[in-house]
C-alpha cells in the first residue's frame, strides 16, 4: 500500500522507544569499543540490507581504524509474522572475506533464524574471525541457539519502526527508534 498521507503515516508512530541522543551516545562508545578491539586488523564491515543502513553510516564514522565496508542482500521468508529461517541470498558480498576478520552489523535480531543462516554461509568461507554487533535485540523472541557478540540495546518485544527499520517499506527515514502501533 503506497502512503502519501502524513496523518495516516504519523497516527502509527505511537512512542519513542530511543532518542536520537541514546542512539548517538552507544553508537559513539561501540565505535570506540571497535576501534581497540580490531586496531592492526584488517576489518571487514558486513551489513545485511535494508534494515542497517543507517546504523551502519553512522558506526562506521565513529570507528577511527581502517576498515572496509560490503553489503549483502538476503531475503529472508515470513511465515506469519516471524522468520521461516529460509533466507535466500539476493545479492552477495563482493569481497573474498577470508583475508578479514569479519563484523557483520546488524539492525535487530528478533527470532534470530535470518542470521543464523548467513552466518552459516559466512562461515564456510573461512574469515579470520566472525562477529555480530547489532543495535537493537529481542532475546524474548529467540527460536535459535544465537548471541550477539555485541548489542547495544535490549528492547521487549514490539514491533519497533525507524532508524532504518521499517513497516511495509516505510518508518526507514525517522531519525528514532519508536514502537509500531496498527
Ligand atoms: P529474524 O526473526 O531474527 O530472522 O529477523 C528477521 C528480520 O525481521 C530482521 O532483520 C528485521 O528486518 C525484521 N524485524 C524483526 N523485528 C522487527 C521489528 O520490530 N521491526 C522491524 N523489522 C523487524
Ligand atoms: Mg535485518
Amino acid at each position: 500500500m503506497l502512503i502519501t498521507d502524513k496523518t495516516e503515516f504519523d497516527k502509527h508512530i505511537t512512542r519513542t522507544l530511543i532518542s536520537e541522543e541514546e542512539l548517538r551516545a552507544k553508537i559513539k562508545e561501540a565505535g570506540e569499543m571497535l576501534s581497540r578491539e580490531y586496531e592492526g586488523k584488517p576489518l571487514l564491515l558486513v551489513s545485511i540490507l535494508k534494515g542497517a543502513f543507517i546504523f551502519l553510516a553512522d558506526l562506521s564514522r565513529e570507528i577511527t581504524i581502517p576498515c572496509e565496508i560490503d553489503f549483502m542482500s538476503a531475503k529472508s521468508y515470513f511465515e506469519g509474522t516471524s522468520s521461516s529461517g529460509n533466507v535466500e541470498i539476493t545479492m552477495d558480498l563482493k569481497h573474498d572475506i577470508k583475508k578479514y576478520h569479519v563484523l557483520i552489523v546488524e539492525d535487530i535480531i528478533d527470532t534470530g533464524r535470518t542470521l543464523a543462516e548467513i552466518i552459516k554461509m559466512l562461515k564456510v568461507r573461512e574469515p579470520l574471525s566472525l562477529k555480530v554487533l547489532t543495535l537493537l535485540d529481542k532475546p524474548e523472541r529467540r527460536v535459535v541457539d544465537l548471541k550477539a557478540d555485541w548489542s547495544l540495546f535490549t528492547i521487549p518485544d514490539n514491533f519497533v519502526i525507524g532508524y532504518g527499520l521499517d513497516c511495509g517499506e516505510y518508518y526507514r527515514n525517522l531519525p528514532i527508534i519508536a514502537e509500531y502501533s496498527e
